[in-house]
């Protein structure tokens, strides 16, 4: 990792840790059970699973469950368990997300398909998810099982609908939305409905946390599609630039065809379909659109509504960082 990027994964990390106060010891509880989960007596498997552990992400989706948790009441036992769970299965997502993208670079590191190759990293992927079940399996009840394992369906689908319309390039934003519900907000959705649940909360603050994790999630991906164009791989720490050159197209290239000349769209998707698409030339039509605009209002619209889902939630220092989190995902540059 280079110094600049070192400090900027730091300065992430250290801005989270504050945002994550409240929770901090059950947090890292969380990372102790992940580790201790993966463990192998198998050296190389042990490598892999320590590459997972020392190069950490922003770990939003096990904050969430631990946060909902404390908000709809109180830390129980099994939230620590299923904060694991759902970072176990976002890491596995991620692993498989990188083969299918060829990128390089992740969590400021070489991915584990760049370093150990795509055999290896299939296989770690599998590893991830099926640890995930088996720890799920260690709580009382089936349930958190049944409910991580339909959100990771919804997962897979959301990933597989993408891959079917790589390539589309006239895909709506409907269709967007949809992909974006299943391969990113099911897992920030089922995260805030476990938190809630296990903490004992009422059906309908279970199903309101549920719809804050989802309207959470889309601004989320929308503001990482958004980073992908004109984000910095130093500051992300990811390969970015990935979306175009798979031809997946995201919110604000969808923006851009919609708006531009009839003329000037058929160029755009000459330039997409080639191998190689000419980015700067495509940053320029992208700068001389409102298509980041756009996606930043829709960003901010799905985080406001999030926001509201919290509307009936009595205050309490992790309904602020709840609050603070839908402020964070659409002004984020990491
Ligand atoms: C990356 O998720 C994949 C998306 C859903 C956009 P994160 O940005 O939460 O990844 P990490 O865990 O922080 O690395
Ligand atoms: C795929 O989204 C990640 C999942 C939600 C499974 P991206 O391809 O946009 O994620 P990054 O940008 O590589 O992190
Ligand atoms: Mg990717
Ligand atoms: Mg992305």
């Amino acid at each position: 990792m280079s110094s600049r990027s070192l400090l900027k994964a730091e300065e992430t990390s250290r801005k989270l840790a504050a945002i994550y106060a409240p929770i901090a010891a059950e947090l890292a509880e969380s990372e102790r059970i992940f580790a201790e989960e993966l463990g192998s007596h198998y050296p190389f498997v042990q490598q892999l699973v320590d590459h997972c552990s020392d190069f950490q992400g922003k770990r939003i989706r096990p904050a969430l469950v631990l946060l909902t948790a404390q908000a709809c009441g109180s830390v129980q036992p099994a939230h620590p368990v299923l904060a694991a769970v759902v970072e176990m299965i976002h890491t596995a997502t991620l692993v498989h997300d990188d083969i299918l993208d060829e990128a390089m670079i992740r969590r400021h590191a070489a991915t584990v398909n760049a370093e150990w190759g795509n055999e290896t990293a299939v296989l770690l992927g599998d590893y991830l998810f099926t640890h995930a079940f088996h720890l799920a399996a260690s709580l009382e009840t089936t349930l958190a099982c049944r409910w991580i394992g339909h959100a990771t369906n919804l997962v897979c689908e959301g990933e597989m609908q993408q891959i079917h319309n790589r390539g589309n390039l006239v895909l709506d934003e409907d269709t967007y939305y949809s992909i974006v519900r299943g391969k990113t907000a099911e897992l920030t959705a089922v995260s805030c409905r476990l938190g809630a649940h296990y903490a004992g909360a009422s059906q309908s603050r279970v199903d309101d946390m549920e719809e804050y994790g989802r309207d959470l999630g889309i601004a989320f991906q929308i503001a990482d599609d958004v980073l992908d164009l004109w984000g910095e791989e130093r500051t992300t720490g990811k390969s970015l630039g990935t979306d175009l050159e798979k031809q997946k197209l995201t919110l604000p290239l969808i923006r851009l065809l919609n708006t531009v000349e009839p003329s000037a769209a058929d160029k755009i998707r000459q330039m997409l379909a080639e191998p190689e698409p000419d980015r700067s030339l495509l940053r320029s039509y992208l700068d001389g659109s409102d298509a980041l605009e756009y996606s930043w209002d829709r960003a901010r619209y799905f985080a406001a509504q999030a926001c509201s889902r919290l509307d009936d939630l009595p205050e309490s220092p992790a309904k602020t960082v709840l609050k603070t989190l839908t402020q964070y995902v659409v002004r984020r540059a990491s």
